[in-house]
C-alpha cells in the first residue's frame, strides 16, 4: 500500500484551534488542521512551514512535535505528523480551503473532521485546548487579529472579501500584481545599518515596486557573538529560507574578500538548508571603499552556484562604494546597478512563478555518488 508521509498545524489562539475545510480532491468538504505532503528531500519541520505559506499565506514557526498518528485510507496509509505552530506573520488566508473556523472546546466536534485528524482531536487537541485556555501555548496576537472571520457565524469562507481591498483570498492569489512572493536578504556586515545595508535597501525598493516583498536580516553580530547565536541564527535563517522564494547575499569587503562573518553564516546557512535554498534564484553584492569587490563577488557566488540556484544578475557587477552610507548613495553607477538588481530578481521570480502556474516544476534531483580523488 501507498505510504504518504504529510504534516499539519495546530495552531492555537485561548483555547480554540484552527480548523480548515478541505475545498478539493477525495476528501473535499471534510474538515482537518492545514497541512499536506512532505516533498522529497524536504524535512516535515520544513514541509509544514512552506504548507501554510502556500495554503493560509501566512508564516509558522514550529513550536513541537504533537504527535505522529498513522491510519488506513482506502487506497492509502498515511503516516501525519502534527506541529504545534505560532504564527508569525500573515492573517491565515484561504487561498485553497473551503472555509475555516476557530473551534473551542464547546464545539470542537461541531465539523465533520477527517479520521486521521479525528484521532488527533481526541488524543492530543482537546488537552492542549485546556492547557491554552490563557493563551500561553502558541499566542501571537488574537483570533481576531490573525483573521478576517465573520464575528456572528464565526467562520471564514473563501469566498469572503478583504473589508480594506474588496479582494477575496482566491482572487488575489491569482492576481498577477500580488503574488505574495518575498525575498530573503543577508547582511553580512559588522555594521547593521552601513553601507551593505543601505545597497540591499535599494534592491529591496526595486522589489517593492514591482510587488515583492523582502526582508534584510543582519547576521554579522551573530557571528561574532559565538557559536550558540550563530546556531541561533542559523536555526532561524534556516525556517525564514523555507518561506523564501528568492535571496540576496551581501557582504563588506574585508581585505579582498567578504567580511569573515557573512561566511561563517553562509558556511553554516548552505550546509544547513540545501533543501530551503534549491533552486530558488540568488543574487549577490558587495560594499568596498575601493578595491576588491569583483574578488569578493566571486567568492560569494559559489555558494548559490554549488545549489542550483539561477544567480541573477545586473548591468553591471554587483558592487557599491564606500565607507558611508552617505557615500553609497553618492555612488550613482552603484545606486543603478542594485535597482536593476531588483527588477530582475522580481521578473525571474516572476517568471518562476508563472512556470509552476502552468505546471513546471522545479528539476528531479539527480542521484549520483559524491567521488574524490583517492576513491
Ligand atoms: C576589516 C576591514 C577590512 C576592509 N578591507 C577593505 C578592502 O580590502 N577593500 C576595500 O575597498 N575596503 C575595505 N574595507 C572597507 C569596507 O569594505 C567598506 O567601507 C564597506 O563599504 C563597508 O560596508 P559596511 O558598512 O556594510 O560594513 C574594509 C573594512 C574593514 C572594517
Amino acid at each position: 500500500m501507498d505510504i504518504k508521509n504529510v504534516v499539519c498545524a495546530v495552531i492555537l489562539d485561548h483555547g480554540k484551534i484552527f480548523a480548515t475545510q478541505r475545498g478539493y480532491g477525495e476528501f473535499k468538504d471534510g474538515w482537518e488542521f492545514p497541512g499536506g505532503k512532505v516533498e522529497p528531500g524536504e524535512t516535515p519541520e520544513h514541509a509544514i512551514v512552506r504548507e501554510i505559506r502556500e495554503e493560509l499565506n501566512t508564516t509558522v514557526e514550529v513550536v513541537r512535535l504533537l504527535d505522529t498518528i498513522e491510519e488506513d485510507y482506502p487506497k492509502f496509509h498515511i503516516v501525519l505528523r502534527c506541529y504545534l505552530c505560532r504564527v508569525k506573520e500573515g492573517r491565515l488566508e484561504l487561498l485553497e480551503h473551503e472555509a475555516a473556523r476557530w473551534l473551542d472546546a464547546e464545539h470542537l466536534y461541531d465539523v465533520e473532521w477527517l479520521p486521521a485528524d479525528l484521532d488527533l482531536v481526541r488524543e492530543k487537541v482537546e488537552d492542549l485546548m485546556d492547557a491554552d485556555s490563557e493563551g500561553n501555548l502558541t499566542a501571537a496576537g488574537s483570533a481576531d487579529d490573525l483573521t478576517n472571520f465573520d464575528r456572528e457565524d464565526n467562520r471564514m469562507d473563501s469566498g469572503r472579501r478583504d473589508a480594506r481591498t474588496g479582494i477575496s483570498a482566491k482572487e488575489k492569489v491569482n492576481r498577477k500584481e500580488d503574488t505574495h512572493m518575498k525575498v530573503l536578504m543577508i547582511n553580512g556586515s559588522r555594521r547593521e545599518r552601513g553601507c551593505t545595508y543601505t545597497a540591499l535597501s535599494i534592491v529591496a525598493e526595486a522589489l517593492r515596486e514591482e510587488g515583492i516583498d523582502s526582508e534584510i536580516v543582519f547576521v554579522g553580530k551573530a557571528a561574532m557573538d559565538g557559536a550558540n547565536a550563530l546556531s541561533a541564527c542559523i536555526k532561524d535563517l534556516k525556517i525564514k529560507a523555507a518561506g523564501a522564494d528568492g535571496f540576496v547575499f551581501g557582504a563588506p569587503v574585508y581585505y579582498a574578500s567578504p567580511s569573515g562573518e557573512s561566511q561563517m553564516v553562509l558556511d553554516r546557512l548552505f550546509g544547513a538548508a540545501v533543501a530551503e535554498l534549491r533552486c530558488k534564484p540568488a543574487a549577490v553584492v558587495t560594499s568596498a571603499r575601493r578595491a576588491g569587490t569583483t574578488s569578493s563577488l566571486d567568492v560569494l557566488a559559489k555558494y548559490p552556484t554549488i545549489n542550483e540556484m539561477p544567480l541573477v544578475s545586473s548591468s553591471y557587477w554587483p558592487m557599491v562604494h564606500g565607507s558611508t552610507p552617505a557615500d553609497v548613495l553618492k555612488d550613482e553607477e552603484g545606486v543603478g546597478i542594485m535597482k536593476q538588481l531588483g527588477r530582475n530578481m522580481a521578473w525571474l521570480l516572476k517568471c518562476i512563478d508563472a512556470g509552476k502556474k502552468a505546471g513546471i516544476m522545479q528539476p528531479a534531483a539527480v542521484e549520483y555518488n559524491a567521488t574524490n580523488f583517492i576513491r
